[in-house]
């Protein structure tokens, strides 16, 4: 009895709950004119969108305490099957934040926390204005990085500040954008010429040279992360499109030898001293742990090491000799731009096929590991399957001796569910390389 009141008091948080976040289906796009919305693009075979579930629900319940104006939504895209290609979805759970005419694609970790922060950033306007020295500070305190458009909306500049519209509503998604006077900027900071852009990070600013550093929104694009902070998995993600080499301390912060404190070191200061000698060639940083270079590069790397990756086509480099000092690891990191130290890995045809089984692997592993009854059900449902036919065919009457046992009938169940699978994953890759020959 007991536990029957305590299933029922659980189904109905259950049920509070999901009043956040609502099921959509394809009619959602008429909502999107008026509403701001954030919606789930899942599949129900999908497992680590089943994971995902309770922290989806908290994100609705949360706008909504916080009275924010962003409805929360969840689709199926293998009900709604022609979502999927046409808000271009390549894998799930897809999150996106529609907004107007505009939608925004969310690439960083599925947390509660991060997911709140970018719906509040993306939802509000895209860049916003400082008007006092106090808010300035206050927005300071709270984000390791912002831009800021400072001075008026001088007639001749007239263009830098329609670029910096554009630019803010590209690069909303990964960070903050400002417009502030020069009375609010703290006394530290020194202009040549007002209308300028800055970016305040590393406990500094950088300005924006219009006639050194190539157009606003590429500089923008160069300058969106700290010189040197820790990465995960989402932020080398993003170095691919950045057209950097990735400097990489990978350590165990756990237990933090001499060694790593030193490889941190080196290349905290490398960002810094030598900013202007590699700022557009390296963005550096550290990772904690040493898994996700593990299956980028589909081998071992020690803890601590110093790595070079070109995210772009997933390739590497390895210092051939122990990095001592700072000039070691000046020499291995210009070695890596002239050539002479080989970049490995890559994207070829077989790197290509062995990360792909690689990665195979590895989904089957965490699969495992993070849902063992669901990923038994998954695997063992066609295995049962199979099971059963031959149990069925061997027990029939065996009406007709030349059929071989089993195996024929059931493999049409299984091409079935195979090739469907393999056929919505090219028709969204189509559609996607249509979508973009469109724009
Ligand atoms: C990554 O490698 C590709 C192919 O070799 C090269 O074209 C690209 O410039 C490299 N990226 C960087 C940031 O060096």
């Amino acid at each position: 009895m007991r536990h029957l009141l305590n299933v029922t008091a659980l189904l109905s948080v259950i049920a509070v709950v999901s009043g956040y976040v609502e099921e959509l289906d394809d009619k959602f796009k008429d909502y999107l004119k008026h509403e701001l919305w954030l919606v789930e693009f899942y599949a129900p075979w999908c497992a680590y969108c089943h994971t995902f579930e309770p922290v989806w629900h908290e994100v609705g319940a949360e706008l909504k305490s916080m009275g924010s104006p962003v409805n929360v939504g969840k689709i199926d895209t293998t009900v709604h099957t022609s979502i999927a290609s046409e808000f271009n979805i390549r894998g799930y759970p897809a999150i996106k934040l529609f907004k107007g005419e505009l939608s925004f694609d969310y690439k960083g970790p599925r947390t509660k926390d991060a997911i709140i922060e970018f719906t509040n950033r993306v939802s509000g306007p895209v860049v916003r204005p400082l008007s006092s020295v106090q808010l300035f500070q206050h927005v300071m305190s709270r984000h390791d990085l912002i831009f800021v458009y400072i001075g008026g909306e001088s007639y001749l500049k007239v263009n830098i500040i329609r670029e910096y519209y554009k630019a803010a509503t590209e690069y909303i998604v990964h960070t903050y954008f400002f417009t502030a006077s020069e009375e609010v900027l703290p006394k530290t900071v020194t202009l040549q010429d007002v209308p300028a852009v800055a970016v305040f990070k590393d406990g500094t600013y950088y300005l924006y040279n219009e006639f050194l550093d190539g157009d606003l929104s590429s500089w923008i694009n160069r300058e969106r992360f700290p010189s040197y902070f820790q990465m995960d998995s989402f932020s080398l993600y993003q170095m691919g499109e950045l057209s950097k080499l990735v400097a990489l301390a990978v350590v165990d912060e756990k237990n933090p030898s001499e060694e790593s404190i030193r490889y941190k070191t080196l290349m905290e200061r490398l960002s810094t001293e030598y900013r202007d000698n590699y700022k557009s060639d390296y963005q550096f940083g550290f990772m904690d742990g040493n898994e996700y270079i593990n299956g980028l590069i589909m081998g071992e790397v020690e803890m601590p090491s110093i790595i070079v990756l070109n995210m772009t086509i997933d390739g590497y480099c390895l210092p051939e000799n122990k990095i001592e000092t700072i000039e070691d690891l000046l020499r291995f990191l210009n070695s890596v731009l002239d050539g002479s130290a080989k970049l490995q890995g890559g994207n070829g045809f077989l790197q290509h096929a062995k990360r792909s089984l690689y990665k195979a692997k590895s989904t089957v592993v965490s699969m495992f590991q993070e849902a063992p009854f669901f990923s038994c059900f998954v695997f063992g449902l066609p295995v049962g399957i199979v099971g059963l036919v031959i149990w069925g065919t061997c027990t029939a009457v065996p009406a007709d001796d030349d059929k071989p046992v089993g195996g024929a009938p059931a493999s049409p169940v299984l091409d079935a569910d195979g090739k469907k699978a393999i056929e919505l994953q090219s028709d969204s890759t189509d559609k996607t390389s249509e979508a973009k020959k469109e724009d």
